[in-house]
């Protein structure tokens, strides 16, 4: 039985929707209330018992390494001042069993090629893809729904949720039959198909287990979609190997790489906030 210990978490992107907020730093750096995206993606991989958090960086991206690592003067300044809670909160970004590693994409070359890079560090185990501007809410984590599936059946586990027709050429489209509630047999994929030709309305979102194999057919696929290596073409090639399970996550998603989807989520997650809760919704009612 394999277990899921590595999370690949691809940020090396240019974030062109968010620019001029994404010109001198990540978007995954960008706060939903007062945590970073990457931040909540790390915690959802932490209850997922995943520990080493393998991070795909580019240029601007030195943030993130800056978010994750020890802040000594912060923390002795918070310390000095006697701000525990805050101390606190600077703490404990990152739990002291996990690991960050850092590879650097030096162009950004695909989803696809941002997921190869990860290979000298996953090598030959079965791991998790986190987007961090899919921000999925729920309990259990989504990545912990799915590594349970994984355990079940030992074999690749793309998160997926049904999408307006209209909506498919902006996402990877499943055609799949079901196998047992939540869970489909995929058949096939195919990458931002118009809607009068998507297979299904079937959409993969940011959540993916693979096994090692994506890397051998991630390093012989063409540039596809958008002149980018494609992660949707590497695993429509593992289709032909492996089984393929596609799972209908219990959670609610904020596509935070769209500037709706981002403003959805403050409202979401101040509505939840416990120290803004009651205010908040007072303001919005008010409007
Ligand atoms: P997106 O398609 O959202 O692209 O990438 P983007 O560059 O981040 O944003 P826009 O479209 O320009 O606004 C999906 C995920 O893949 C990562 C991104 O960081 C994001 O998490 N990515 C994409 C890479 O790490 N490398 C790449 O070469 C491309």
């Amino acid at each position: 039985m394999k277990k899921i210990t590595k999370a690949v978490f691809p940020v090396a992107g240019m974030g062109s929707r968010f620019l001029p907020a994404t010109k001198a730093t990540a978007k995954e750096m960008l706060p939903v209330v007062d945590k970073p995206l990457i931040q909540y993606a790390v915690e959802e991989a932490v209850a997922a018992g995943i520990t080493d958090m393998v991070f795909i960086t580019g240029r601007n991206k030195r943030a993130i390494e800056d978010h994750f690592d020890k802040a000594y003067e912060l923390e002795a300044t918070l310390e000095t001042q006697g701000k525990a809670e805050l101390l606190r909160v600077v703490q404990s970004v990152v739990p002291k069993q996990v690991n960050c590693i850092y590879i650097r994409q030096s162009q950004p070359l695909g989803l696809g090629h941002a997921v190869l890079c990860a290979k000298p560090v996953v090598q030959d185990e079965p791991f998790a893809v986190i987007l961090a501007d899919d921000l999925i809410d729920g309990e259990p984590s989504i990545i912990k729904q799915m590594v349970d599936v994984f355990a079940r059946y030992q074999c690749s586990v793309l998160g997926v949720q049904d999408v307006p027709r209209e909506h498919t050429k902006q996402y990877g489209i499943v055609s799949s039959g079901n196998l047992e509630k939540d869970v489909e047999r995929v058949h096939g994929i195919v990458e931002k198909p118009k809607p009068e030709v998507a297979p299904s309305t079937l959409a993969v979102v940011g959540r993916y287990i693979l096994t090692p194999r994506i890397f051998h057919h991630l390093e012989n696929i063409k540039p596809g979609a958008g002149g980018e290596i494609q992660l949707t073409d590497g695993i429509a090639a593992l289709i032909h190997e492996e089984q393929l399970l596609a799972y209908r996550f219990n959670g609610t998603r904020y596509d935070c790489g769209s500037k709706l989807g981002y403003l959805q989520a403050q409202v979401a997650y101040g509505l939840k906030h416990e120290e803004l809760r009651a205010d908040f919704a007072a303001y919005l009612k008010s409007l």
